[in-house]
């Protein structure tokens, strides 16, 4: 799940925007509500013996729902990197732990085929990928997540991870700063937050959301403030983003996940993905269409020399509806994509 960004227009939905959403960070709505869940489960085809990954399981929310729609020999990986992500799902799956139908792993996604060897499982039935962050770890102010509470810059998904966000800031050089910023957060005005971080670093290390949070909005324009204000945008979004994509190194590990998913699935197993920010949705799309693509021969050749036939096929695209933003704000800039992998010709 992601942060707060930018609506994305939907002609299907009704101009009235809803209620207001509460504050990013502000601790309200704490509890995960799974995003576009009857569109996952319509896309998962969820068979009752089948094998599924949940592999970003988080709070369980899908899980729960795959689980219930499993028999006795069904079974379900939820895998995760934060271990109080893989608590609270535990508490909720408990009775299909206790009965063996799901099983929580303490493991990247880009670790799944090492996961499914162990169990000697070779295939699987389908994959959801949610990717992101969850409310729960973005309302606890001790991760780092959020603007809008003070709390360490951290940001690791994983608190076992390699770099926090404060490391990013404090050491990476001016340019390498506003590289992040611009790519990951597409961010405008990147520069100029790279050498207000660097001068406020000389004095003494930033160390917490708020001190970041107050230095970005002092590098940014007036009028862009006032303006990212408007569209009910902190003006640090962007830079948090940022950041928290390149500690969790998130779109190359969204790339290698996606790839070791599609390997393991079986022909006719679908592989579902909910992303929350351009990026991410450009990255997946091109991963699907990949897959989808046939012959790439030259138009004018009268006959394929290529040979190259479709490894899967594009089964399904949603956005959630205004009832499902209005009753969860975070919803509001999810898309899902899903993919069948075609049978081996
Ligand atoms: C949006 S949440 C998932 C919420 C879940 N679908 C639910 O309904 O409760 C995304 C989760 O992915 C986890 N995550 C991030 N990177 C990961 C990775 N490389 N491997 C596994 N899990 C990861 C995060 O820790 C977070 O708990």
């Amino acid at each position: 799940m992601g942060e707060a960004k930018p609506p994305r227009r939907n002609p299907n939905r009704n101009p009235n925007p809803g209620p207001p959403r509460p504050p990013e960070g502000s601790g309200e709505r704490a509890e995960h509500r799974p995003v576009l869940l009857r569109e996952v489960l319509r896309h998962l085809v969820v068979r009752p013996r089948g094998v599924y990954i949940d592999a970003t399981v988080g709070g369980g929310g899908h899980a729960y729902e795959i689980a219930r729609r499993l028999g006795p020999s069904g079974k379900l990986l939820g895998l995760d990197v934060d271990p109080e992500a893989l608590t609270v799902a535990e508490e909720r799956l408990r009775a299909f732990l206790e009965r063996g139908v799901v099983e929580l792993v303490r493991a990247s996604y880009v670790d799944l085929e090492r996961v499914l060897d162990e169990r000697g499982i070779e295939a699987v039935d389908g994959v959801l990928f949610d990717l992101g962050l969850s409310s729960l770890q973005l309302a606890d102010p001790r991760r780092g997540f959020s603007f809008q509470r003070e709390g360490p810059l951290d940001m690791r998904f994983d608190p076992e991870g390699t770099r926090t966000a404060a490391e990013i800031v404090n050491t990476y050089p001016p340019e390498e700063l506003a590289r992040i910023l611009r790519e990951y957060g597409e961010e405008r005005y990147a520069a100029r937050i790279a050498s207000a971080i660097v001068e406020a670093r000389r004095i003494k290390p930033i160390e917490t959301t708020r001190e970041l949070a107050d230095l970005v909005l002092r590098a940014i324009p007036q009028p862009a403030q006032r303006a990212s204000f408007r569209r009910g945008l902190h003006p640090a979004t962007r830079t948090f983003q940022a950041l928290r994509i390149a500690v969790n190194r998130e779109l190359e590990n969204v790339e290698r996940g996606l790839e070791a998913a599609f390997r393991r699935l079986k022909p006719g197993g679908r592989l579902v993905v909910i992303s929350f920010h351009s990026l991410e949705d450009r990255l997946v799309k091109r991963f699907l269409r990949e897959k989808a693509r046939g012959c790439v021969c030259p138009p004018e050749l009268p006959v394929c020399r290529c040979g190259r036939v479709p490894e899967a096929r594009i089964v399904g695209r949603a956005l959630p509806s205004e009832e499902e933003i209005a009753e969860n704000p975070r919803a509001r800039s999810a898309r899902l994509r899903a993919l069948e992998k075609e049978p081996i010709p």
